[in-house]
């Protein structure tokens, strides 16, 4: 027998399409961010934060895996749906990790204020970083071309720097994207200082990182200390889109210190994205709930209607789509309501 024959099987099994997972999630990012766009701008985030957790809830039981909530909405007291922990969907294969934030950046949603996202990552069971007590990281992300120039140790003048360097531009032209918080102060000052620019945003950092790693973006690096749960969610994005993601877990006081460190944590080790989320199959949804620079927010254009705008992406196939949709909310409510 030819080779080319001899090997026909093997190669039809490896190019056998298999089954993207990101283009079932993205039905779920989209409820969540339907369910919780009329509260935009109501000023109740715990509200639409609860309708976001329900959207993204009920449409994850049409989800056939075997997942386990690893980022969730919190401890199970505390939080009875979407807790770290539990186990959605039908329990067949795949196994894998779920991290979700039905609605990242509760308070952009409710203030009726930009980049306020629906997301979830999948990846391999076991391959999802536990934050465990600590709930902040440093973070630092950029775009593969200056993915090597990542450093959280070397002073942030010196890498904005080695940027421009890379970048043949003026160090002036840098932008790094930085949460508005007094803690970061000193960093906010130092990157003035080195002649660069800094877009302060009040929340919202996985919406940022996605900003960061995009070639051509109006932002260079995301830099600054915020929550580990965006973070490990961040780190999937970053996977699927190339680029670069640093992260130090970055304990509030002694106690949570003395809380990591009796679980086991290293808290001067340097986690990259694969180190947050080391899976290979990794599937990310994105769905806009308040316009931003990376996607558009859901819209009411006429009475019954909606419009949403995703992002989704895999790892493997390296595939990025973005996906809008129109919804018909009277037939969406009807296929909703028990009975
Ligand atoms: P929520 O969606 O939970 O409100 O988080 C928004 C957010 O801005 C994140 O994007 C960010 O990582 C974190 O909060 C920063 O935390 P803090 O507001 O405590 O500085």
């Amino acid at each position: 027998m030819a080779s080319a024959e001899k090997n026909a099987p093997a190669l039809a099994q490896r190019s056998k399409p298999d089954r993207n997972l990101a283009l079932e999630l993205v039905r779920v990012t989209e409820a969540a961010a339907l369910a919780c766009a009329p509260l935009v701008g109501r000023g109740d985030k715990e509200a639409a934060d609860q309708a976001a957790v329900d959207g993204m809830r009920h449409m994850l039981h049409s989800v056939q895996m075997d997942g386990l909530v690893v980022i969730g909405e919190g401890e199970k007291d505390e939080a009875p749906m979407l807790y770290n922990g539990e186990h959605i969907g039908d329990g067949s294969p795949p196994a894998v990790d779920i991290a979700v934030d039905p609605l990242e950046g509760t308070a952009l949603a409710a203030n009726g204020m930009p980049s306020a996202l629906s997301v979830i990552a999948l990846s391999e069971r076991g391959t999802m970083f536990n934050p465990g007590p600590c709930v902040y990281m440093e973070k630092m992300a950029g775009a593969p071309e200056i993915a090597d120039l990542l450093d959280l140790d070397r002073p942030l003048e010196q890498t904005i720097g080695l940027i421009a360097k890379r970048k043949r531009s003026d160090v002036s032209d840098v932008m790094v994207v930085v949460l508005d918080r007094p803690r970061h102060e000193e960093g906010i000052r130092a990157i003035r200082e080195a002649g660069a620019r800094v877009r302060l945003i009040a929340h919202g950092d996985v919406s940022a990182a996605l900003l960061a790693v995009t070639e051509r973006s109006p932002v260079d690096l995301l830099w600054g200390i915020g929550g580990t749960p965006e973070g490990v969610i961040s780190a999937a994005a970053v996977k699927c889109l190339g680029g670069q993601l640093l992260g130090r877990l970055w304990p509030r006081n002694e106690q949570e210190r003395a809380a990591a460190v009796e679980a086991g944590y290293d808290l001067e080790r340097v986690l990259d994205r694969n180190d947050l989320v080391a899976g290979e199959d990794v599937f990310f949804s994105a769905t806009g709930v308040t316009d931003g620079d990376v996607l558009q927010g859901v819209r009411f254009p006429t009475a019954g209607g909606a419009s949403t705008e995703s992002l989704i992406m895999r790892t493997r196939s390296g595939t990025v789509r973005r996906i809008n949709a129109q919804h018909d909310r009277a037939k969406l409510r009807e296929l909703r309501s028990p009975g």
